[in-house]
């Protein structure tokens, strides 16, 4: 067969399975051509390039950081991980024993339930990136003092820029006061979506306490509902 009978060929059979979709109901059809595809693809790649990058340099700039006094006691510096280009950001308080040692948030056991709060929501942890308000570990994991937030908060708001997500949950107490700069108890915050600094911040329970308030779960649930609703996120029960 020669070329050109396979293309005549090829535009009957086309044309046969057109009609025969007519005959079936459909009146139109939308297609995006190939290339449109490849080259949003491609854009998408580009962007989550570029917002590693970002996350790199700034990783860089905060260096061996010494300008608060938590890192006497660290090991690890806890910079954040997950989704540069994700929707849906997570902001804990501080680093813990397991966090300083492996250099990673929420690895520890508020991080198992953290990571059932991801999964609950129909994503994994690999779809949202994690984060600290300090994100070096203070001793004991008591609280992080104000001078300490004030010294590592222009590094979480450079993460928020870069990443700019749809929505920033924010875990517990201190993540939520800090971001909405507010001294508003977490119980009062929760329930609602705010608005600030053109982020949208949805306050919730640590998962912390969660785990020693267990009676406190569906009320986070609800929270993270809200965050779903948020991002146009619909939970599929199997
Ligand atoms: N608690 C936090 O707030 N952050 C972590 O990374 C781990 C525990």
């Amino acid at each position: 067969m020669n070329l050109m009978t396979e293309i005549l060929n090829a535009i009957r059979d086309t044309k046969g399975y057109l009609l025969l979709l007519k005959d079936t109901g459909v009146e139109e059809i939308n297609v995006t051509s190939l290339s449109q595809r490849h080259t949003k693809e491609r854009e998408n790649v580009d962007r989550m390039e570029h917002k590693l990058q970002q996350l790199q340099s700034l990783r860089e700039k905060i260096g061996d950081c010494k300008r608060c006094k938590l890192w006497k006691g660290r090991t690890n510096i806890v910079f954040g991980t997950g989704n540069p280009d994700s929707p849906l950001m997570f902001v804990g308080e501080g680093p813990g024993e397991e966090e300083d040692r492996r250099g990673k948030p929420f690895v520890g056991k508020a991080g198992e339930l953290l990571t059932k709060m991801i999964e609950a929501m129909g994503l994994v942890r690999d779809d949202v990136y994690i984060a600290n308000v300090v994100k070096c570990r203070p001793p004991n994991n008591r609280n992080p003092e104000e001078d300490e937030i004030a010294a590592c908060k222009p590094f979480l708001d450079e993460q928020i820029n870069i990443i700019k997500p749809k929505v920033i949950c924010a875990l517990g107490t201190f993540a939520s006061q800090t971001l909405l700069e507010t001294k508003t108890k977490i119980s009062e915050l929760r329930g609602k979506v705010h608005e600030k600094g053109g982020n949208r911040i949805a306050p919730t329970f640590h998962p912390a306490y969660l785990l020693r308030n267990q009676q406190q779960k569906g009320l986070a649930w609800k929270d993270l509902q809200l965050v779903m609703k948020e991002l146009g996120l619909k939970r599929v029960f199997t």
